[in-house]
């Protein structure tokens, strides 16, 4: 696609996500035209269509795939249809980045990922926190040596989301036992944070978790009445990374704490540095950094390079992120860029959402395989 000016993009889903953080992420893009919007309640589609100036509107995802001028799918929509939406683009021969988790088992989502790569095509997956600029700030040092030799790697994302029984569940999987253990903010958040993590640290070698339900009773999405459900809804975990650095992680929607609650806290030889993602006093996130013979942490200002064109510290975090995502993923495609946070990637997170379970149902240490199953552009 080298040369080619702009990227043909076609969403499906166009609920909340779709309208904070996708769509104003291709709108703000130059290099991205919104072609076409689907979703199975049509008003949700014209009614975004309009609000982005999105030519096509489709309730039929299959037409959506299949619409020539859609070079690139964009997969919005609930947990349970990530992958099958995800593998009809594939077959059709389009790019397609994915919300997240790609799918609950990591085999689905290794699988995905070699089809991908045998059909040709880009992947992405949804992992929002990678395009902190205070998170890539993070990783350039630890590229560069700037923290030296890589020891400890603490990850947190919590908030407050589903503390309040009263405020409906989403995304309970189909068919699932609601008497027992249900992963779910292992799954919803972990994803996410096991991915960031491992992109600090590298590969993991073995982890331990502890997954539990706190609130027993509450609302879920299509049913009436309080409901008992055992969904887990925090879970702690310790890991070992092959590269022998050890990692403290913690996934909650129920810890009080403002949106999106990431934190990462990265301690080498020659540095520590600590990008707290968590919307308060106005501000997206806050970077600080500290050395051995300066062991005050100190906030660091980064150049407004760091930030999409338009965006500051105070746009509202999932636009600064989504744009900022948005941004690399085009480029990658028309660039012809090496993929970053793509299909491959998911698998490797869901492989550790999938041992984390293990862990907690065996109460034990899990090694994960360390071998790369499919090398993935
Ligand atoms: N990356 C992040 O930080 C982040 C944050 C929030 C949500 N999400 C994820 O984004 C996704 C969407 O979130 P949401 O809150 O907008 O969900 P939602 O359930 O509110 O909306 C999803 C939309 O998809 C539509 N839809 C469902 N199946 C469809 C199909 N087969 N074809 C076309 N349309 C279909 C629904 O009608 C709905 O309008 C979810 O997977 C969620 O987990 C990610």
């Amino acid at each position: 696609m080298s040369g080619q000016q702009r990227l043909g993009v076609g969403v499906i889903g166009a609920h909340a996500w779709a309208e904070q953080a996708h769509l104003p992420g291709y709108r703000a893009y130059e290099r991205a035209e919104l072609v076409a919007l689907c979703d199975t309640v049509p008003e949700r589609a014209q009614h975004l269509a309009q609000m982005f100036g999105v030519r096509k509107v489709y309730t039929d995802a299959a037409e959506l795939i299949n619409d020539p001028e859609v070079q690139m799918v964009d997969v919005c929509t609930p947990t349970d249809t990530h992958l099958p939406l995800s593998l009809a683009a594939i077959a059709a021969g389009k790019h397609v980045i994915s919300e997240k988790p790609l799918a609950h088992d990591a085999q689905d989502a290794f699988e995905a990922a070699r089809l991908a790569q045998a059909a040709g095509v880009r992947t992405k997956l949804g992992f929002t926190f990678r395009y902190s600029p205070a998170v890539r700030q993070i990783k350039r040092w630890i590229d560069d040596g700037t923290l030296g030799e890589i020891f400890h790697v603490h990850g947190l994302e919590q908030n407050s989301q589903f503390l309040d029984p009263s405020y409906p569940l989403r995304q309970v999987p189909a068919g699932a036992d609601w008497n027992a253990l249900i992963p779910s903010s292992i799954v919803g958040y972990g994803s996410h944070l096991l991915d960031l993590v491992r992109w600090c640290a590298g590969e993991y070698k073995s982890v331990i978790g502890s997954l539990h339900n706190y609130v027993p009773e509450r609302l879920v999405r299509g049913y009436e009445g309080m409901q008992r459900i055992m969904v887990e809804d925090g879970t702690a975990a310790l890991a070992e990374f092959v590269s022998g650095a050890q990692g403290i992680l913690q996934t909650s929607y129920i810890a009080v704490g403002n949106y999106p609650g990431v934190e990462l806290r990265v301690y080498g030889s020659r540095g520590a540095a600590v990008a707290r993602l968590v919307e308060e006093g106005g501000v997206a996130e806050t970077l600080h950094f500290a050395t051995p013979d300066q062991v005050e942490f100190r906030k660091i200002d980064l150049p407004s390079t760091a930030y999409p064109p338009g965006t500051t510290l105070h746009t509202p975090w999932p636009e600064l992120y989504y744009r900022n995502l948005i941004r690399y993923w085009v480029d990658e495609i028309l660039d012809e860029l090496p993929g970053e946070c793509t299909f491959y990637d998911g698998a490797k997170s869901q492989q550790t959402v999938n041992a984390l379970v293990q862990s907690h149902r065996e109460r034990r240490w899990i090694d994960l395989p360390p071998e790369r199953e499919a090398s993935v552009p």
